[in-house]
Order: structure tokens, then C-alpha cells, then sequence
């Protein structure tokens, strides 16, 4: 049975990623920081699903010597790691210059130098079996600058982009390492990230969106915007339209 690691599997888009690829007849290697969640989760999908394999870890992604060790654990348990998905990730974020930079740096830290080292920490595995996926989960929010309480979020959305295209393009190059490297884009899906938030554009439940992102990750696509109606033509639009109507569409 194939393995997936998922780090942020407490909550929203990770832990319905966690049930759809048990589903799917994956075992399962799931991290974040809220180990009672991730308990409640693992004893769920191993009730729906008794054949499957789910070893739970404690992981503050931040805490890079605390990444390393969690990864390799991991390996260690399973014997081979199929897939890695990088999906912990923070919506905190303000107006730059209005006295919030911890938060901003916050979003930074966890959102672009922790997926960095566990990107590091992935390719380690990966490089040593020769094989696997590598997923990374930005946002459509990469695709351009965004104002406001987006700012840095966006920004760090898009530096994953880049560190998952930079990764591709050398994996296309290294014939002898069978290993793929995705690019998710999802747009608004509902999740703790954005409880809060009424009138989202576009949004779609935990379960929908998640699909849309569990298919794009199965059919090993280099990149998808997801749900692709309507965020695959929102993302041609954003990326060429006007600063002035790209504020708008998020
Ligand atoms: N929902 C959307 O509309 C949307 C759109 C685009 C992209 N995304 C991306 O999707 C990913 C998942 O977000 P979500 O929407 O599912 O939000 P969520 O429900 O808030 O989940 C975030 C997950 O990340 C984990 N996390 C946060 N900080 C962490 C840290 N320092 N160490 C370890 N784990 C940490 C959380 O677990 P603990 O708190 O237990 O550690 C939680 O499991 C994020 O990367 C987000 O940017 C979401």
C-alpha cells in the first residue's frame, strides 16, 4: 500500500486530505502540533478503514531540528515514504507597517522557511529511496502581490511555488531519481483558516475542495489550480490582469 506523509493533518484541508487518500488505500503518516487531534483522526480512519496503517507525530514545523527528526522517523516506521505533502501552513498576517510585524514574520517563518526545511527534510527521504512525490500546497494567492492582511501570506504562498518549480525542474533533469514534484494552487476552501470569513469568493466545503486537490495530487500534476472551475481561467486572469482588478477577485 502506498504511504503519504501529511504535515498540518489536525485540521481542515490535511485531515480530509488524511480520510480521502485512506479512502484510497493509503497508509498514513500525519503530523501537526495538536496531538489530540491527530489521535481522534488516526482512530476515525482506522475505524472506517481497519487494513490501513496511521502513525501520528507531534510537529511543530518551525522547530527545524524537531522537522528532520519527525521525517526520518517516519521513514523508519513505514520502510518507504510514497508521497510527502507539505501542507502546514498559518493565515495570520497585517498591513505592513501597522505595528504587527510578528505576525507577518509568524506567517513567514512558518509558511515559506518551514516548508523549506521540510522540503530539506522530504528530498533526504526521497533522495535516499530514489523515488517518491513531493507536493507542496501554495494558494491562489501566489499568483500575484496581494494588499493588506494578505500581503506576506501571499507572498510566502508564492516563494513555495517557486521552491516547488525549482525542485521540479531539477528532478526533470536527474533521470536517475524517479521523483515528481507538485504544485497545488487551492482557492477558497473551507477550513479553521478562514472559520471566520462569510463571503469568500468562490468558496467551497472541506470535502469538495479537498477532492479537487486529492485528484490533482493523484494524477501527479506538475501544477493545478483547484477546484479548477473557476480557478484555473481566475488564475490566467490574475496573472495578467491590472493591480487594480486583481485586488478585487480575492
Ligand atoms: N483553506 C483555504 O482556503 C486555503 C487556500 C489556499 C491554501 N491553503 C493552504 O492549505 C494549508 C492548510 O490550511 P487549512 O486551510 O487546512 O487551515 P487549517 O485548518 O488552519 O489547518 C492548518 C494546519 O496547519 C497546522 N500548522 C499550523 N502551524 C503549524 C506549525 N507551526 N507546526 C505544525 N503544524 C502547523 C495546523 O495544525 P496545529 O495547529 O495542530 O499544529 C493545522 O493542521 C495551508 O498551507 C494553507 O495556507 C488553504
Amino acid at each position: 500500500m502506498p504511504t503519504t506523509l501529511i504535515t498540518g493533518a489536525s485540521s481542515g484541508l490535511g485531515a480530509e486530505m488524511a480520510r480521502q487518500f485512506a479512502a484510497l488505500g493509503h497508509d498514513l503518516a500525519l503530523s501537526a502540533r495538536r496531538l489530540d487531534r491527530l489521535e481522534e483522526l488516526a482512530a476515525e480512519i482506522t475505524d472506517a478503514h481497519p487494513q490501513r496503517r496511521v502513525v501520528v507525530r507531534t510537529l511543530d514545523v518551525t522547530d527545524d531540528d524537531a522537522v528532520f527528526e519527525a521525517f526520518r522517523a517516519f521513514a523508519e516506521d513505514f520502510g518507504t515514504i510514497d508521497r510527502i505533502v507539505i501542507n502546514a501552513g498559518l493565515g495570520k498576517g497585517a498591513r505592513i507597517g501597522t505595528g504587527k510585524y510578528y505576525a507577518n514574520r509568524q506567517t513567514a517563518m512558518t509558511n515559506f522557511v518551514a516548508a523549506l526545511c521540510q522540503a530539506e527534510a522530504a528530498m533526504e527521504v526521497l533522495r535516499a529511496q530514489k523515488r517518491g512525490h513531493l507536493v507542496f500546497i501554495s494558494s491562489m494567492s501566489a499568483m500575484r502581490g496581494m494588499p493588506k492582511s494578505m500581503n506576506v501570506y501571499a507572498a510566502t504562498k508564492a516563494g513555495v511555488a517557486h521552491l516547488a518549480e525549482g525542485l521540479r525542474s531539477e528532478m526533470q533533469a536527474s533521470p536517475e531519481l524517479d521523483i515528481t514534484v507538485s504544485t497545488i494552487y487551492p482557492g477558497y476552501i473551507r477550513s479553521e483558516m478562514n472559520d471566520y470569513v462569510e463571503n469568500a469568493p468562490f468558496m467551497v466545503d472541506t470535502e469538495t475542495g479537498v477532492r479537487a486537490i486529492v485528484g490533482a495530487i493523484e494524477a501527479e500534476k506538475a501544477e493545478a489550480r483547484v477546484p479548477s472551475w473557476p480557478w484555473w481561467p481566475m488564475g490566467t486572469a490574475m496573472k495578467f490582469a491590472p493591480l487594480g482588478v486583481v485586488r478585487r477577485i480575492l
